[in-house]
């Protein structure tokens, strides 16, 4: 039995994670001890919740406010006891946050393996995204087997000089949101019947605008000058509607509100759990972000996404078509978003391009990978 420990503590992880771990559950070889560190609290138990994942260890670390150093300490430190007491043959973590990182330093120091779902992502600038380009160069060191969604992230970490045990899988999310829009089919779900009538009051037929943003890097000016696009197109468009569920990041909520709160056409809201995001997205005519996550899952819903960064780790939508970057430059976001609400052809056009991130079996084939991984191992 291969004793295998999913290790996350942010929403996006939990997300991308929940499809691995069904898959794990499924696979009588693997035996599953799911520990969250809780980076986050609210916005990873919303996801915790609806995937039905119940940690074994839970090192409840968030602190409002937290900085980089204090989350990598707690991590690293509440892990050592974790380690001592479940003794897993592997960690699995996933993506960039310092979660993964911090959980990556703390295994080799235990040598136990670390499986790095979503490696090979670069932009190749040290500061940007901040500091996601750096955790995830420090976790391939740590990596002993790679699990890249694409041949691009693949081809990225050939050029770093790493040649054994890489995958090319897909990226999970995929399979999540797959998964979400099963249940989302199946069930009536409460939250989201909420948020459809309180749309169809506030909203009715109109058209929408879903954002989110949230990077480190963009905290200060650069975020000031994201909120006053948003507010000169809710001015430019009164019927169209922009939809902000705002991350719980005190950097983030304090311009966001400053700069937007007054505006009639700007709906601020809290986060969503995923199933009402999804539902929303789907809702949505057009996507402004500055997420990872939403990058990805956008295209396999038909929407055309903005990203709001200078740079991205996910050139693939860029170069396909499905996403715009448009940098935190008030008047490329606004002229960007005038061009796909006035060129419906264009629009037509993005909304139809397939997804480059995946096919919704990323899970399946980073389990079966893990196996043939420790088959290997123990023949050698
Ligand atoms: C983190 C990750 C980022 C990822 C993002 C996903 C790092 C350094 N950053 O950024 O890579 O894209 O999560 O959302 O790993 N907070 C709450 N409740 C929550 C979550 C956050 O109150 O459920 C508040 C707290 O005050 C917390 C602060 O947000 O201290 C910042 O959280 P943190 O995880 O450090 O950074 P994020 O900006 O969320
Ligand atoms: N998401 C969510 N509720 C929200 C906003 C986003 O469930 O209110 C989901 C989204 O669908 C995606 C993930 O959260 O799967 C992205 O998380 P985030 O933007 O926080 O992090 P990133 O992907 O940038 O690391």
């Amino acid at each position: 039995m291969i004793k295998v420990m999913p290790i996350f503590g942010t929403r996006p992880e939990a997300i991308k994670l929940a499809p691995v771990i069904r898959e794990l559950n499924k696979n009588n070889d693997f035996e599953t001890a799911v520990c969250v560190t809780a980076q986050h609290r609210e916005m990873l138990d919303q996801v915790l919740d609806i995937f039905k994942i119940k940690p074994d260890y839970d090192l409840d670390i968030m602190k409002p406010g937290q900085n980089l150093s204090e989350v990598t300490s707690r991590v690293i430190s509440g892990l050592q006891e974790v380690f001592e007491q479940s003794k897993p043959d592997i960690i699995l973590v996933q993506g960039d946050t310092t979660t993964v990182f911090a959980a990556s330093l703390a295994a080799f120091y235990n040598n136990i393996k670390v499986g790095h779902v979503e490696a090979g992502l670069r932009t190749n600038d040290k500061k940007n995204p901040f500091p996601e380009e750096i955790n995830r160069r420090l976790t391939s060191v740590l990596a002993d087997i790679h699990f890249c969604p694409t041949e691009k992230s693949k081809q990225s970490l050939e050029v770093e000089g790493y040649k054994h045990n890489i995958y090319v899988t897909g990226n999970t999310v995929i399979d999540a949101l797959f998964w979400a829009l099963e249940i989302i089919e199946q069930n009536k779900n409460e939250e989201i019947l909420k948020i459809k009538s309180w749309l169809d009051k506030k909203i009715g037929d109109n058209e929408i605008i879903l954002i989110t943003a949230h990077r480190r890097e963009s905290f200060g000016e650069p975020f000031e000058n994201i909120c006053n696009a948003m507010k000169e197109i809710a001015i430019k468009y009164k019927n169209i509607h922009l939809v902000y569920p705002v991350h719980l990041n005190p950097n983030v909520r304090k311009p966001v509100y400053e700069i937007l709160q007054s505006q009639e056409n700007i709906h601020l809201i809290e986060p969503l759990s995923y199933l009402p995001f999804v539902w929303l997205m789907n809702r949505s005519y057009l996507i402004l972000t500055d997420s990872g996550g939403v990058q990805e899952e956008a295209p396999s819903l038909g929407k055309p996404v903005l990203v709001m960064r200078e740079t991205t780790e996910r050139p693939e939508g860029v170069e396909k078509g499905t996403s715009v970057l448009v940098g935190r430059h008030k008047d490329v976001i606004i002229k960007t978003v005038s061009d796909f609400i006035e060129n419906k052809e264009y629009y037509k056009n993005t909304s139809k391009i397939s997804n480059p991130y995946g096919d919704g079996k990323a899970s399946e084939k980073i389990v079966n990978n893990l196996h043939s991984y420790f088959n290997k191992v123990v023949n050698e």
